[in-house]
């Protein structure tokens, strides 16, 4: 697997490719949800590269930016395992040339100011931006993301037809541990008894989709799961059902829906989401 650490050698390694490219783009300190992105990709493209990139344009003021788990070495371990053939890991400086505040930005409207970026002001005009660069420095015909970021998904769909940019953008289910948690690099913040207590936000989520389903009245079902999730200890930002397609608040009218939830447990913030049809 070839290491890539700047923009220059990753054009030289891209010049001289043949065939198709699919990109996995990551902040690092990989899992096992990851991975399976990796496996998607090289089922899409002929080589798969995997940037790995803590993007501080998409870290608040107050975020973690600085306490990022970063596991560079093991990651490179793992990406080789599974067979990826490049990772791009570029330095901020390499990134952002000009320094962050003067970054031409991508903005999402709508989108980027509801849920995770009513809470993150500022969030997604990172991530859009990052992306973008992303996919004109690597050139992938396609690229793969998680589901359990489902708003950044539909963020990053949307810049993309915006933007008329010819790459695929592929979503991937959420990986989860076996008590339901969706896996996350954040969730290695979780003391004991708080990841003891975390399942409680995907239980809550299918217990919605279920009541739903059985023609309980949407507001009933949101409030009832957010006692439970409250009683488990977390502090809600948002429990929200929302139209698939562009997260505008479901109508009775709405068949393809997403139901999303952040919630702090402690000083950990934690989202998920459930997509069901009714
Ligand atoms: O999901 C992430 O890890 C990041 O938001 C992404 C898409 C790599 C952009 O920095």
């Amino acid at each position: 697997m070839q290491q890539l650490t700047s923009l220059e050698e990753l054009r030289a390694w891209r010049a001289q490719l043949t065939g198709t490219v699919a990109l996995v783009p990551t902040m690092g300190n990989l899992h096992e949800g990851h991975l399976k992105l990796v496996d998607r990709a090289k089922q899409l493209a002929d080589h798969v590269v995997v940037s790995i990139f803590v993007n501080p344009m998409q870290f608040g003021a107050n975020e973690d930016l600085a306490s990022y788990p970063r596991t560079f070495d093991a990651d490179c371990i793992a990406l080789a395992e599974r067979g990826a053939h490049a990772v791009f890991a570029p330095s901020v400086a390499d990134v952002y040339p000009r320094g962050l505040e003067q970054q031409t930005y991508i903005e999402v409207p709508g989108i980027s100011e509801i849920l995770c970026g009513a809470s993150r002001p500022g969030h997604f005009r990172g991530v859009a931006t990052i992306v973008a660069k992303l996919f004109n420095m690597v050139q992938p015909q396609v690229a793969v993301f998680g589901e359990k970021d489902f708003q950044q998904l539909q963020v990053i769909r949307l810049m993309t037809r915006d933007l008329s940019l010819p790459v695929d953008v592929i979503g991937m289910p959420t990986e989860r541990a076996s008590d339901g948690l969706a896996l996350s690099s954040r969730n290695g913040y979780l003391s004991q008894e708080h990841r003891t207590a975390a399942p409680i936000l995907y239980r809550s989520l299918q217990r919605i989709a279920d009541d739903i389903k059985a023609e309980e009245k949407p507001e009933t079902a949101l409030q009832n799961a957010a006692s439970v999730i409250e009683k488990a200890g977390f502090t809600i930002d948002y429990l929200e059902l929302r139209r698939r397609e562009d997260l505008a608040p479901a109508t009775a009218s709405d068949r393809e829906l997403v139901v999303l939830v952040a919630a702090f447990i402690g000083t950990t913030r934690l989202i998920d989401n459930l997509q069901f049809e009714r």
